[in-house]
């Protein structure tokens, strides 16, 4: 991404500030601003080339899934399932700590894209307790998405000169809020599908927790562990399409035999056009993106996955994009789900 000048840094209490904060979200720009945990690095949760540019001013390698934060407890029911939003215990834990640092995750509705989740089915929704996170959700009129404002692999910051010294030059605006409050992430509890289970330790104790809606379930950790595959953030393991993958030049010419369905997923046009005319016909076609736009490839990838898994193809075969950028994180995904399909 292109280097920015360095940050504005603006007063969070300043209504004018956070007005400005807030078109800067509906542009589709990623702002650092102050929750009572740390800091986040927010973007519009409905538009998912505003939320690649999170993944890309963070550096990150993979894509893990993000919270979306609410103004309004009543928000919940437009972004989850109906079932999962209104489970009594979802209600509990809504009436006693939020706003505060507890994270739901829930079965997702369709409005929530993709990149948002990592793949996932479900949402993790959370109503952070600070004036200035809930004046800026409320003036920009859509859920944030936001993860820590740090680089990838760095400290998560708990002041704004925390988020400058590094995202100063990632990113137009940081809201000033003072130091957090609490200081560390929220407690994130899986909620979907009438489960009770912690998925990460954080700001509001499990007993409490447990005090509103009893024991939880602990779920076994390790690298292959179901905690691992139900909170990625903390290991790596993601969605994976159920179809196999395999990783292909656009020059390597794939033929399909007579009645097998092969799904393409092409880097650019170019790659389509060129997959197109040494191979095929494909069953399914997915570009993910024209130009070869790494943010628009991340922010395209997993609804292009979930699709050609819908269209009930034998295999995907998948064009390599170049490792620059999101582009690190696009091939992660890939080979990720190469590797698990021993294609
Ligand atoms: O306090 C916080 O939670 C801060 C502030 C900014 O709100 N945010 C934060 O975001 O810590 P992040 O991205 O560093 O951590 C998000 C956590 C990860 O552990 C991730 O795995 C989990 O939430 N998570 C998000 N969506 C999930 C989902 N659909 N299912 C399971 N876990 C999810
Ligand atoms: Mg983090």
């Amino acid at each position: 991404m292109a280097a920015m000048t360095q940050a504005h840094v603006l007063a969070g209490e300043d209504p004018a500030a956070v007005a400005l904060a807030a078109e800067a979200i509906r542009r589709g720009e990623a702002v650092a601003f102050p929750t009572e945990t740390v800091y986040g690095l927010g973007a519009n949760a409905l538009d998912p080339l505003a939320v690649a540019r999170v993944f890309e001013a963070k550096g990150r390698p993979r894509f893990d899934p993000l919270i979306v934060h609410l103004a309004e407890p009543g928000e919940i029911a437009r972004y989850a399932h109906a079932a999962d939003a209104a489970d009594p215990r979802v209600a509990r834990l809504v009436e006693r700590f939020w706003p505060g640092p507890l994270t739901v995750v829930l079965r997702k509705l369709t409005l929530i894209p993709g990149i948002v989740t990592a793949g996932l089915e479900t949402v993790a929704l959370r109503m952070p307790d600070h004036p200035v996170a809930l004046a800026l959700i409320a003036a920009a009129g859509v859920p944030i998405a936001a993860p820590s404002a740090n680089r990838f692999g760095g400290l998560s910051p708990t002041r704004a000169e925390h988020v400058v010294r590094q995202l100063g030059r990632r990113v137009g605006i940081v809201l000033d809020g003072g130091p957090c409050r609490v200081g560390v992430e929220s407690t994130v509890v899986l909620l979907a599908g009438g489960r009770a289970a912690l998925l990460r330790p954080g700001g509001l104790p499990t007993e409490a927790i447990e005090e509103a809606i009893g024991p939880l379930e602990v779920l076994p950790d390790g690298p292959i562990g179901e905690l691992a595959a139900l909170s990625p953030g903390r290991q790596a393991v993601h969605y994976a399409p159920a179809t196999p993958l395999e990783l292909r030049a656009p020059d390597s010419p794939v033929r399909p035999t007579p009645g097998e369905r092969i799904g393409l997923l092409a880097a650019n046009e170019d790659g389509r056009r060129t997959a197109e005319s040494v191979g095929g016909p494909f069953a399914a076609v997915e570009v993910l993106s024209a130009t070869g736009d790494p943010v628009e490839a991340a922010a395209r990838l997993f609804e292009a996955l979930h699709r050609l898994d819908e269209a009930g193809v034998g295999l995907i075969v998948a064009q390599p994009v170049p490792e620059r950028g999101l582009g690190r994180a696009v091939m992660d995904r890939l080979r990720r789900a190469a590797a698990a399909s021993g294609a």
